[in-house]
């Protein structure tokens, strides 16, 4: 059973998660290896995730490992029709996920994958399994563990496993070296702009980009921000990571004093309110708000509504809010993640990397859920390195080798100058 927009996509779809496919050479390979070891033979997988066509190739992984998915939308605006379309149509999973669904439709599409009776749970915000704990507590206990792929999702699970409240283990596959460094930072930092360029056509250059947040995400967006010859002020909360933006060269503001100046905001903080009303009451006319952070509470959209006298869909994923003295101001996206609602999300290379880490961590976990206590579990040091060699070695990019007397070297505390 599936819910999706459009069967008839299903052969665009295929051709362009082909596409994406070969520029994945270690999720390709790791694939080849599960159809001969079968590591999650008889499993049952339920999803959350954005239904991409870099997502295809991580369901085909999994399933050529043994596992039957099902797969939901992790955001009502980022899934793609003809991607949905072709893992129902050529690769036999159960998708429940349409573009532009609401908040119902979007809720609806988690409960259906959870009517599958997931053995193993991947999520990308912790929606899923925040249902599962709230509304289908029933299904706790036949659900072995979890992986989880995103900031924002880690944080939720450690605030419920800090509450007592999480009942079965979870590995935050965000937290790899190899997930984060590249991911979120040259994956986040390319696709937002591609986004905001997709639904604008707006030039960077010369332009003042204000980029709330400099953690994974907002460093890689500054920097490519920077590339493209706009003028970068950065906001933070963090001493430190102000600090880290400051000796980069990047102007570091309050909110407060950069709204008046800016002419795009990106928010990427993981954190509710970041522009907010007083801060849209002084901005520029023409001035473009978009987010990418993971759930729509960066921008306070209610304050810029409320603010509004008239909306108007400009663009493909862009609505001008005129203000009541005439000032429009653009909304991307309707606020939720535009690298993925107004552009594809990252390009295939770098999440290429991270369905690595998820399809390893899947496979280590069908053997070691039995041992882990209902917690946030790192994904082991191993995978992570496996991951960054089998990628370096796609790219013929060869390295150093320790030889013994360093790797003794290294391990000793007697030997000083
Ligand atoms: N768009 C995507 O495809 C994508 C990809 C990866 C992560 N994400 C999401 O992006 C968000 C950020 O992820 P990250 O890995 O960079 O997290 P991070 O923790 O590394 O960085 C977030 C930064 O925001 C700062 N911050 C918090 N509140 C702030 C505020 N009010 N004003 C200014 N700065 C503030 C924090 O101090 C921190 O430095 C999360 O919600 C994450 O889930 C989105």
């Amino acid at each position: 059973m599936s819910d999706i927009a459009d069967v008839s996509l299903a052969y665009e779809g295929v051709k362009r998660i082909e596409w994406a496919d070969r520029s994945m050479p270690v999720l390709r390979q790791i694939r080849e290896r599960f159809a001969a070891e079968r590591p999650l033979d008889g499993l049952r997988v339920a999803a959350c995730m954005h239904v991409t066509t870099e997502t295809a190739g991580l369901i085909r992984t999994l399933q050529a490992g043994g596992a039957s998915v099902a797969l939901a939308a992790s955001n009502p605006l980022s899934t793609q029709d003809d991607t949905a379309a072709a893992l129902v149509q050529e690769y036999g999973a159960e998708v429940f996920a349409r573009a532009g669904t609401d908040r119902e439709g979007y809720y609806a599409h988690i409960h259906e994958v959870l009517e599958t009776g997931p053995d193993f749970v991947l999520d990308d915000g912790c929606d899923l399994v925040n249902t599962l704990h709230t509304d289908r507590t029933d299904l706790l206990g036949t659900v072995k563990a979890g992986c989880e792929q995103t900031t924002t999702g880690v944080i939720r699970l450690h605030q419920m496993a800090l509450e007592g409240a999480l009942r079965f283990p979870v590995v935050a596959v965000n937290d790899t070296d190899t997930k984060h460094m590249f991911d979120n930072r040259y994956g986040t930092g390319q696709s937002t702009l591609d986004g905001i360029i997709r639904a604008t056509n707006t030039l960077l250059a010369g332009k003042t980009v204000v980029i709330a947040g400099f953690g994974f995400c907002g460093r890689g967006l500054a920097e490519r921000a920077r590339g493209l010859g706009a003028r970068v002020v950065v906001t933070e909360i963090d001493p430190v990571k102000a600090l880290d933006a400051a000796l980069q060269g990047f102007a570091v503001q309050p909110m407060a004093e950069a709204a008046p100046h800016g002419d795009v905001f990106i928010t990427v903080t993981g954190n509710r309110d970041v522009v907010n009303a007083g801060h849209l009451a002084v901005m520029k006319d023409g001035a473009i708000l978009a987010n990418s952070g993971h759930f729509d509470v960066e921008i306070d959209v209610r304050a810029l509504s409320e603010l509004a006298v008239e909306v108007h869909r400009v663009r493909h994923q862009a609505d001008e809010y005129v203000l009541a003295d005439g000032r429009r101001l653009v909304l991307l996206a309707e606020g939720r993640l535009v690298n993925l609602a107004a552009a594809e999300g990252h390009p295939a290379a770098v999440m290429d990397m991270s369905f690595a880490d998820q399809a390893l961590t899947c496979a280590w976990l069908a053997t070691a859920h039995t041992t882990l206590p209902p917690a946030v579990h790192d994904v082991p040091k191993e995978i992570d390195t496996e991951v960054a060699r089998l990628k370096l070695a796609s790219m013929s990019v060869s390295i150093d080798l320790l030889t013994a007397e360093q790797e003794e070297y290294l391990h000793s505390w007697r030997l000083g100058s």
